[in-house]
């Protein structure tokens, strides 16, 4: 119920300005985001990959309706990626990229759009030595995000994109992306999605996200384990040794601010650990995804709200 009507406040533009407008929210936030601007993202990457974690950044922002605003999105990405460059830390280093950012949604040829702007992305991530993942927004956007996926692996297979277990679909996209080059991003699923195209049993989707798992660790692909959930990490620690994979060839994945002691637990294990580093402005709907997925993330927010 909590979950629901937070994720429902996530795309709520009233809801926005007030919880915008609370003055602890800032410091709540930063547990969470990296900062506003690029030199915070790269003051973030430069601490977590001196404890041997690797990143993932992601520009927040999602569902433009402004050509502009896209293409300013993806201009964002390429200055981070030549200020990485600048500072040795973009070799390994990936990008997260919802494509509601770079245009999906526009009302005239929003797929173009946003596939034009992925590619510029690509180009600058490509010239980095780095690498793009696509994020998955909610279930109205996977057929495009994964026809934009294809048309972009074309050109660089190493495109990678997220799959989320609370899909019913995602067992079957999982086989279709298992494949040789295929770098997979396997999650629960952060949106409200209806029972009639997703598991609405905790229980359920984690019974899927182990049948994906496994799809993925058995296929000839790179499977990115993203979950915080202790059983979810010990059941890949398993599959990775029954299906004989090793350290260079699946990696595991969190998001900054949450459970730094176990990052550094696996990257000292010597498994790859990459860490998913939000920054910007635009941070509320993430913010807002990540109240809804835990009652001890609100508790916390409520709790700096009381002693304010
Ligand atoms: P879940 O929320 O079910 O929690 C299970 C258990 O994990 C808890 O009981 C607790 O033990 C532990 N745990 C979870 N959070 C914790 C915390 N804050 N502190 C301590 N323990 C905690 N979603 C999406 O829809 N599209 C996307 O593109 C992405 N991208 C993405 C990238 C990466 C790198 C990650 C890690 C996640 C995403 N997600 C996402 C979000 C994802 O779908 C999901 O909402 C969250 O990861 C929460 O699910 P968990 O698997 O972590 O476990």
């Amino acid at each position: 119920m909590l979950r629901a009507s937070l994720l429902a406040a996530a795309r709520s533009t009233r809801m926005r300005s007030l919880v915008e407008a609370v003055p602890v929210t800032r410091s709540v936030v930063e547990r969470f985001v990296a900062g506003a601007a690029t030199p915070d993202a790269v003051r973030v990457v430069r601490e977590l990959t001196a404890d041997g974690r690797r990143v993932t950044l992601d520009h927040l922002g999602e569902d433009t309706t402004d050509t502009t605003q896209a293409a300013r999105t993806a201009e964002a990405y390429s200055a981070l990626l030549g200020a990485l460059s600048g500072e040795g830390l973009a070799a390994g280093a990936d990008v997260s990229v919802k494509l509601s950012a770079v245009g999906q949604f526009l009302p005239v040829d929003g797929e173009k759009v946003a596939l034009e702007n992925a590619r510029k992305i690509c180009v600058a991530a490509a010239d980095a030595g780095a690498t793009v993942t696509l994020d998955m927004e909610d279930h109205t956007t996977t057929d495009s995000t994964l026809g934009i996926l294809r048309e972009l692996r074309v050109d660089f297979p190493w495109v990678g994109a997220v799959l989320q277990a609370y899909l019913a679909r995602t067992e079957a996209d999982c086989v279709d992306l298992s494949g040789p080059g295929s770098r997979v991003r396997l999650c629960k699923g952060a949106y409200a999605e209806p029972a009639s195209v997703a598991y609405q049993d905790k229980s359920e989707v984690d019974k899927s996200y182990v049948r994906c798992l496994g799809v993925l660790m058995r296929g000839k692909g790179y499977p990115m384990v993203a979950s915080h959930d202790p059983r979810m990490i010990a059941i890949a620690e398993h599959l990775v040794v029954d299906s004989g994979r090793k350290a260079d060839d699946h990696e595991f994945q969190m998001l900054y601010g949450i459970r730094p002691d176990e990052q550094r637990r696996i990257a000292a294990d010597g498994a790859a650990m990459r860490v998913y580093v939000p920054y910007g402005d635009e941070w509320y709907g993430y913010f807002m995804r990540r109240l809804a997925e835990r009652p001890a993330n609100m508790t916390f927010f409520l709790r700096g709200l009381a002693t304010k």
